[in-house]
């Protein structure tokens, strides 16, 4: 069984699902490695960050066919490539969601392996399909690209509890070992259903987000698109009753606010998946491997964070808006009118 476990001692691992592989506690995103929201990257100060990475043992990435058009899982593949770790890192990426013919979803994962130059571990379904499909047709793609071999296991993401359950019960061939989805102390809606229905199901939780988009690691200035359009990373950054929480912890642990975030997350049982772009990020990530954040201290975290539980609502509904466009016009509007985002 793969599991792309690095050198270093302070790695631990976490299982996917309950038979799948064993993977690092913390992913490194590369949406910002190829997202035109994030205002493009510095490939040489990126490349010593997934260096310092892959030397310490993060050998978990996470991507997508739709971040930057296919121009972070090229990037994710060459620099793998120039450090001589393509086949040690544990690769997850995601086919869009207006995917819904099982022509589509292969030429889709076909094309993600030659920019990535070998195929993924886990393919993900990035959104829940289009009306009227339902999560079992997602899970029907899925099951035919692991027919052919492109890829080793698959997932879901931003499916709320119910399409989640559905998906797992819709899988005969493998096991729905995922869910990516929204959660941080800045966004604790998923805490409501989705968490204990994927505990009862036995899916892992990937956090994307972790960091409100910077917020919890202190950044206040909504200087991309990305951040602009994010209410959770604005309110997250002018909320002084969690700023102050996180502080609080990190002098008290001699870390900073960012590996606080994380190890919360770790703390949760999830793994969260950091967007990366600097060294300084990575850095972030190793501590928060090291802490131990103490039960007391936690309780003042998950106080400070607790409104967060319905502030934005009950039931899961990221990307929903999608649901409601017919998959040529998702098409049209991700890869025309955006052009990546
Ligand atoms: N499945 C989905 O639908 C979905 C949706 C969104 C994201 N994702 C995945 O989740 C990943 C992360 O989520 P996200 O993009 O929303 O961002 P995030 O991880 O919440 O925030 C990442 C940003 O925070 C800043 N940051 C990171 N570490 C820091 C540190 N130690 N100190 C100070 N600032 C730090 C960086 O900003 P600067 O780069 O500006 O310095 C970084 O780009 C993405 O890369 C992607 O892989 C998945």
């Amino acid at each position: 069984m793969k599991t792309a476990m690095g050198t270093t001692s302070m790695q631990k691992a976490r299982r996917l699902g309950r038979n799948g592989p064993t993977v690092p506690l913390v992913a490194l995103g590369l949406w910002q490695a190829g997202g035109k929201m994030w205002g493009g990257i510095d490939r040489e100060e990126f490349r010593d960050t997934i260096r310092f990475a892959v030397e310490n043992g993060l050998l978990l990435f996470d991507t997508a066919e739709l971040y930057g058009l296919g121009g972070s899982e090229k990037l994710l593949g060459s620099l793998l490539r120039e450090l001589g770790a393509r086949d040690e890192a544990f690769i997850v990426t995601k086919i869009a969601g207006y995917r819904v013919t099982v022509r589509g979803a292969v030429k889709a994962v076909e094309a993600s392996s030659r920019r990535l130059g070998r195929k993924p571990d886990v393919i993900l379904y990035h959104w829940p399909p289009p009306y009227p499909f339902t999560a079992c047709r997602a899970v029907r793609l899925l099951e035919a690209v692991l027919d052919r071999g492109l890829a080793g296991w698959i997932g879901v993401s931003n499916f709320d509890a119910d399409q989640l359950e559905e998906a797992v019960h819709c899988a005969k061939k493998a096991e729905i070992l995922v869910d990516q989805i929204h959660y941080s102390m800045a966004y604790r809606l998923p805490e409501n259903r989705l968490i204990p229905r994927a505990r009862r199901l036995g899916v892992t939780i990937m956090a994307w987000s972790p960091l409100a988009k910077g917020a919890l690691a202190g950044k206040t200035l909504a200087d991309n698109r990305a951040r602009k359009m994010d209410p959770v990373f604005k309110r997250a950054a002018q909320d002084k009753e969690l700023q102050q929480a996180l502080a609080t912890a990190a002098s008290r642990l001699g870390a900073d606010k960012a590996s606080i975030a994380i190890a919360w997350l770790i703390a949760r049982d999830t793994i969260p998946v950091v967007g990366v772009r600097r060294r300084s990020h990575v850095e972030s990530i190793i501590r928060a491997l090291q802490l131990e954040i103490p039960p007391e201290l936690l309780k003042e975290l998950d106080k400070a964070s607790e409104k967060y539980v319905t502030i934005w609502g009950k039931k899961y509904s990221e990307l929903r808006f999608n649901r409601f466009l017919p998959p040529p016009i998702q098409y049209f509007v991700f890869n025309i009118v955006l052009r990546g985002i």
